[in-house]
């Protein structure tokens, strides 16, 4: 028996490298829900879909097909938007991240991908990061981790990842960019960032990538235990 893994919380405190670190170490699937919403922004910026125009935004989302692949070289999985592989570009054009909390705020979008996120934990054993996880996607989630980190600290941890892949940015940028998207996303009416009644919180300002693994491997421990899977 495997068991589903929620991850939610605000924007670049690490929740992806958790969720990747958990699946490598489980045998569990991944699913980087952020990378969906970024696709179908994507998708918007290059057909300039209005965001205040419903029928040109289910038009749109109909003509959208999200699938993902293996990465031979990371071990993880690529996001390919109607069979192009889009993982770098929706990591590194500074206009997906502007736009991409306006994108995800609107209902029809969220319907479109909480459906295809729901088909893919059916099976269990999955490891599913974003905001609404614990609270939409899967609320019987048997074990639901919120992740924080000092703001200045994920603005720090997100420039040094833009300037490792070539990206020419600042600080400033950066943490206005966070911020900006942290209050949208814990804002919005549909599905907002919020902590799930039983959520763990895990607070990783001071903690090292190996430190905060160890911490929720006992935790996933304990659950298997206490459900006796
Ligand atoms: O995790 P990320 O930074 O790649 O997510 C990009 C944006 O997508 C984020 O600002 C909010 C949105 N998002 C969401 O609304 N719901 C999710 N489950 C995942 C991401």
């Amino acid at each position: 028996m495997k068991i589903v893994i929620a991850i939610d919380g605000y924007s670049s405190c690490g929740k992806s490298t958790l969720a990747k670190q958990l699946a490598a170490k489980l045998g569990y699937k991944y699913v980087d829900t952020g990378a969906m919403y970024r696709a179908v922004t994507l998708y918007f910026l290059r057909f300039q879909i209005d965001l205040f125009h419903p029928e040109q935004i289910e038009n749109a989302l109909n003509q959208i097909q999200l699938t993902f692949e293996i990465n031979a070289s990371t071990n993880t999985q690529d996001i390919l938007l109607n069979g192009e592989n889009i993982e770098n570009e929706i990591r590194v054009n500074p206009r997906v991240a502007s736009m991409v909390s306006d994108v995800s705020a609107i209902s029809d979008v969220r319907k479109f991908l909480v459906k295809q996120q729901k088909e893919m934990g059916a099976a269990k054993g999955i490891v599913m990061d974003g905001r609404d996880i614990g609270t939409v996607v899967f609320p019987d989630a048997e074990l639901k981790l919120f992740v924080t980190a000092d703001p200045l600290i994920r603005a720090n941890r997100r420039l040094s990842e833009l300037q490792e892949k070539g990206q020419n940015t600042t600080l400033e940028e950066v943490l206005a960019n966070l911020e900006k998207r942290d209050h949208i996303d814990s804002t919005r009416a549909d599905s907002p960032l919020k902590q799930a009644d039983d959520a763990i919180v895990i607070d990783n300002s001071h903690l090292t990538r190996e430190e905060q693994l160890e911490k929720v491997l006992q935790l996933v421990n304990q659950k298997l235990l206490s459900a006796n899977l």
